[in-house]
């Protein structure tokens, strides 16, 4: 499906009873498969933002676009998981018509077959995150929204979690939002990456990357991560300088 979000403000009332902007005029588009990927500075309105795009906050100024009836799959910064159902009875929850073998193959892809019948108390981070995942996959989304499913990992495991999205991304046609720190995750992931303000935020830079994700090269990889640092620090050296 294809996207179009253009929010004009989003404001939140701080303990004081003051209004703040969170979001201004922060626009974009996302065609149908793509995954964008947005990187912007902590408290800046990244969750704010894929919450709203998910329609789980109405309460902003301008308008999210997609097919009526889309099917959403959310990841959340913590991973939500019932606490008194099975990792399989978490899934099979949110997905009631999942097929045995769809959903084996979600659990394969994911290293997670071993831990099926584990309650969410007995999984590490990793794994719980693993398991929203694979709730979010097992509904085929027709709209992925992922906030920061790599942050507080180690990075051994958020790089095989980062191969583990690629293979189900790659393997589907679902238009996917990302918000990740890492400039290395987001040249990895990315066809089309957001580079946002600080709060109140708006995208800053878009930069698309058209090179297919299992064809980029180290040498792409570093160049696009030059890219972005450039554009990030060019936007610092243009506000001292002014
Ligand atoms: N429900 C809320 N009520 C009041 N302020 C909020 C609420 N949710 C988020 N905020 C504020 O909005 C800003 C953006 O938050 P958030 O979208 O979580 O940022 P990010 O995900 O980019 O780190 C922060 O200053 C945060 O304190
Ligand atoms: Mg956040």
């Amino acid at each position: 499906m294809r996207l179009e979000v253009a929010i004009a403000r989003k404001a939140f009332t701080n303990a004081a009873g003051e209004r703040q902007d969170v979001l201004a005029d922060f626009n974009f588009a996302l065609g149908a498969g793509e995954v964008g990927v947005f990187v912007g500075p902590s408290g800046c309105g990244k969750s704010t933002m894929l919450k709203i795009v998910a329609g789980l906050d109405y309460d902003y100024q301008g308008h999210v676009a997609g097919p009526a009836g889309a099917r959403i799959g959310m990841v959340f910064q913590e991973p939500r998981l019932l606490p008194w159902r099975s990792v399989d009875d978490n899934i099979r929850l949110a997905a009631p018509k999942v097929d045995d073998e769809k959903l084996s193959e979600l659990f394969a892809v994911l290293e997670l077959t071993a831990h099926r019948n584990h309650f969410p108390a007995e999984l590490s981070l990793g794994l719980a995150r693993r398991v929203a995942l694979a709730r979010a996959f097992a509904i085929q989304p027709d709209l992925l929204i992922l906030d920061e499913p790599l942050a507080s990992l180690d990075a051994s495991l958020a790089a095989r979690l980062r191969d583990q999205i690629t293979t189900l991304v790659d393997g589907r046609s679902v238009t996917t939002l990302l918000v990740t720190h890492d400039v290395d995750d987001a040249a990895r992931l990315g066809n089309r990456l957001f580079l946002l303000s600080p709060r109140p935020s708006r995208v800053l830079a878009e930069l698309p990357i058209r090179t297919p994700r299992s064809a980029r090269g180290e040498a792409e990889i570093a160049a696009i991560k030059a890219d972005i640092a450039r554009r990030i620090n060019g936007d610092r050296t243009d506000r001292d300088a002014s």
